[in-house]
């Protein structure tokens, strides 16, 4: 792994021309995304611009976009024709980012149709935006800047975060599993874990600003370390604590067990393990570590062994089902949330209901659902039995009533107990409801006041439903 220091030369650069500018970021994908997104409103900042949300006083726009599902690139476009009218009354820089950008053919598309577009940048080159951007400034050109091979790992980068109370903190990157269905690997490239010092200090500083929850980032984040690891590297990292005492990190357990020891943070989350690697270390780590929430996201993408296999994903339904039947032997109340794509080619109407039988069996209390995607340059997207959009769309529905219902079902074990939440704020809808979640995500609608936002209180929920719970604080 090659770690690099970001430098701030351009940044400087672009703060001295730089007249009471303003920016505005648009995320299109996940949590890593999203959090790349925190970096890049980091370097817009250090380099004197300000954020605004009206992107007809944008001097900046930047797009941060994503290529998982065909709908999240029909956004992209829609926006781009909303901005055209910008970039002609004011000369505004649009800039594009994010993994769409690592494909050859979005790119050409852009060229040709969107040559308005300033600047293009891929998730290995962020740490070049600045220079991309002030060249784009000065020079008045237009600039594509994108490595195909695997990006380093940069440190350094300035960051301007969303969120006050919770924050996501990137722990690896890229992936090695090449799901068939998945165009992940070729747009993030291969697996690379951070030192884990460079972690500790960041989570460190999260406390010390009066964070309390903390989301550790991966697109497999129990494979940290492990390529490493399968290169032959000595990944027996000393991390030196503010204590001073020194810890050894070698893998995504020891990881865990290590933030579980610093103070202010109290709730610990990650995203997304992968079944194929969830090993009996990180099972203890999270029992033994009281800061791990006990709701574990397991991602099960379908419940029939076969389409399982065609998928790539290393692990039959009975594999899986055991999985959880092992998790929740030694670790008591934990509970499960998952992705579930519906349609990949082939899935006949005997594998779909094994998907629906997984969901009944292991009673999730989340369910991310996914109509399958065909994404170009993957191994699915050539297979010739590719499924009706009809009988897609059909099982999709099936599919949501069985969670909806069963979601809500679960939410009954809820009602009359007392529970943990954080509170993260007001209601969008409703001025004098508060919110919050419990360990297990769980959406807790309250009426609180300002002094309970950020803190975790107790609250006894009084009735449920599909999409969230609803508590009233309780005097100790
Ligand atoms: N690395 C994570 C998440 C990757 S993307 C993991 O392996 O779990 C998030 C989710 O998008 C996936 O879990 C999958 O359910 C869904 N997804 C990925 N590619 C897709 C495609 N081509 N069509 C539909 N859903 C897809
Ligand atoms: Fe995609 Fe599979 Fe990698 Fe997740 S594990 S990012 S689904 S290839
Ligand atoms: Fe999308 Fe890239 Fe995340 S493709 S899901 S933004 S890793």
């Amino acid at each position: 792994m090659d770690t690099i220091r970001m430098e701030n030369a351009y940044i400087n650069k672009i703060k001295q021309i730089n007249k009471n500018g303003k920016y505005a970021v648009l995320t299109m994908g996940c949590q890593l995304n999203e959090n790349d997104s925190e970096k890049i409103a980091g370097i817009l900042k250090e380099s004197g611009y300000e954020k605004t949300e009206d992107l007809s006083k944008a001097n900046v726009i930047v797009f941060n976009t994503c290529c998982v599902r065909e709908n999240a690139e029909d956004r992209l476009f829609g926006k781009l024709g909303e901005v055209k009218k910008y970039k002609e009354q004011n000369g505004t820089i649009i800039a594009i980012g994010g993994c769409m950008m690592q494909e050859k053919h979005i790119v050409n598309k852009l060229k040709e149709s969107y040559p308005f577009v300033d600047i293009v940048f891929g998730p290995h080159t962020m740490q070049d935006f600045p220079k991309d951007l002030y060249e784009s400034i000065v020079e008045n050109k237009k600039i594509e800047d994108i490595l195909d091979i695997d990006g380093n790992i940069i440190e350094g980068m300035p960051i301007v975060r969303d969120d006050k109370i919770k924050a996501s903190v990137a722990i690896m990157n890229g992936c090695n599993n090449f799901c068939t269905y998945c165009i992940v690997p070729y747009v993030r490239g291969r697996e690379r874990s951070r030192n884990p010092q460079d972690i500790y200090n960041e989570v460190l500083s999260l406390s010390k600003q009066g964070y309390k929850e903390v989301t550790l980032l991966g697109q497999n984040v129990n494979s940290y370390m492990v390529s490493e690891k399968n290169n032959g590297k000595d990944v027996n990292f000393e991390v030196k604590k503010e204590d001073g005492k020194i810890v050894t990190v070698n893998s995504f357990a020891t990881l865990l067990k290590l933030i579980n020891t610093i103070d202010g943070i109290e709730r610990i989350r990650f995203i997304s393990p992968h079944p194929k690697d969830f090993t009996d270390d990180v099972i203890e780590a999270i029992a033994e570590s009281n800061k791990v929430c006990k709701l574990i996201h397991l991602p099960l993408q379908s419940g029939s062994t076969r389409v399982l296999k065609d998928m790539n994903r290393k692990y039959s339904k009975e594999q899986y089902l055991s999985l959880v039947e092992k998790i929740r032997s030694k670790i008591p109340d934990v509970e499960f949330s998952t992705d579930i794509i519906v349609g990949f080619p082939g899935e006949t109407e005997e594998d779909f209901e094994d998907t629906l039988d997984v969901v009944i069996k292991v009673k999730y209390e989340q369910i991310f659902m996914f109509i399958y995607s065909r994404r170009v340059g993957t191994v699915a997207d050539k297979m010739e039995n590719q499924i009706d959009e009809k009988i897609k769309h059909e099982r999709f529905n099936r599919l949501k009533k069985l969670a909806e219902e069963e979601i809500e079902e679960g939410n009954k074990k809820y009602v009359g107990t007392i529970q943990k939440v954080l509170v993260e704020g007001k209601s969008k809808t409703n001025e004098e409801i508060y919110t919050g979640r419990t360990e297990t995500n769980k959406v807790v609608n309250f009426e609180g006041n300002n002094e309970m936002i950020g803190e975790i209180i107790p609250l006894k929920i009084t009735s449920q439903h599909v999409w969230y719970l609803k508590g009233e604080a309780i005097k100790l």
